[in-house]
């Protein structure tokens, strides 16, 4: 492996911080801009980044922050790229290289293969030209009445060990990020189903990789933390869902990888920061091997854009939603989060 590839997998992992899912394609983001009456125009878009990556701060909670194509091409309002400005903030810009999902030919109902696989090296080369360090890939397993099927799990797999491979070939650490969604319509869907899940999408994604001749140590894995489902009725603590992960993540994570960095998935933001912590308290515990930290999008932003809501004046308190969440959750990474930390409102922008 590069030596390049191993300097930013340690920079994406740097203890205490985590990385920012801000990489929303354009239709994700107008929908979140429509549901708060927030004009869905390209530059309002920009200016929303702008906003999120100017936070006084940035650098000491987000290692990195994952950009969709038309965010990395922008400049802020004095026409700094976006890209030097995450930079100088002390971060690493990556790049979402998957082009969304799409219905899997033969697959069960509803399910879904991520594409983009098609001239994905001359992208690569493109995006390493504008200075994204790293990338992001996202495979969709979804829980209902028979599926996951194995063919759609291994459908994935294929795709996440290719644009892996193209990735490090070209000189990007890669995220891999296999999600199994926890807000299927199934009441079946409880914590031991997804623990089952996990098994199944992690196991073959990492025979995958090696078969692809992937380096572990150059790549990031982005899971789903194991979670009963939306609708399945079940409850369960951060203790059992920290117990639960972390026996999955044990099982068939190579020691090797460089780091796991999870997603929210649809958890509320402070259950998001609660279980992440669990988490890392327990692989201390249990001496789990890699750094374990977060690559939130929504359970990181939706304070900061709630605040926002589009207008110029809410700038300063947007930002200082968004750095309170990085500290929480940065905090979290390293297993000292308490839930009464949520209430000093004096840590917002606070330095630790
Ligand atoms: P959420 O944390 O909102 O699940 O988003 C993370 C992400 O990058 C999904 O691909």
């Amino acid at each position: 492996m590069s030596t390049e590839l191993a300097a930013t997998v340690k920079g994406m992992m740097a203890p205490g911080k985590g990385i920012l899912a801000a990489d929303e394609s354009v239709g994700t983001a107008n929908k979140r801009f429509a549901a708060l009456n927030i004009p869905q125009t390209e530059d309002m878009r920009r200016k929303y980044r702008e906003m999120l990556f100017t936070a006084p701060g940035f650098g000491e909670y987000f290692s990195g922050v994952i950009l969709y194509d038309e965010t990395i091409r922008q400049s802020d309002s004095h026409g700094k790229p976006l890209v030097k400005v995450i930079e100088d903030a002390g971060s690493l810009p990556g790049i979402k290289l998957d082009t969304g999902t799409f219905p899997l030919a033969l697959g069960g109902p509803d399910e879904k293969v991520t594409e983009g696989l098609d001239g994905l090296a001359k992208r690569v080369d493109e995006y390493v030209k504008m200075g994204a360090t790293f990338a992001k890939w996202r495979g969709v397993i979804a829980i209902d009445e028979g599926i996951p099927t194995d063919r759609c799990i291994h459908a994935n797999a294929g795709a996440l060990a290719r644009y892996a491979a193209i990735c490090q070939a070209g000189g990007l650490v890669p995220i891999v990020e296999p999600e199994v969604l926890m807000d299927g319509d199934h009441s079946k869907h409880t914590l031991e189903t997804s623990f089952a899940v996990h098994e199944r999408t992690l196991g073959a994604v990492f025979h995958e990789l090696a078969r692809a001749g992937v380096a572990f140590e150059g790549m990031v894995l982005k899971p789903s933390m194991v979670i009963p489902g939306q609708k399945s009725g079940q409850t369960k603590s951060a203790r059992e869902i920290a117990e639960a992960t972390l026996t999955v993540l044990t099982r068939w994570v190579p020691a090797a990888v460089g780091g796991i960095a999870f997603l929210s998935g649809g958890q509320g933001n402070e259950e998001a920061t609660l279980n992440l912590n669990e988490i890392n308290l327990l692989a201390k515990e249990r001496r789990a091997p890699w750094t374990l930290t977060f690559s939130f999008g929504r359970a990181l932003q939706q304070p900061a854009i709630a605040t926002w809501r589009g207008d110029d004046a809410n700038v300063s308190a947007a930002q200082a939603e968004l750095t309170r969440r990085g500290k929480l959750n940065g905090l979290a990474a390293l297993g000292k989060y308490a839930p009464s930390m949520e209430s000093e409102r004096d840590l917002v922008g606070a330095s630790r």
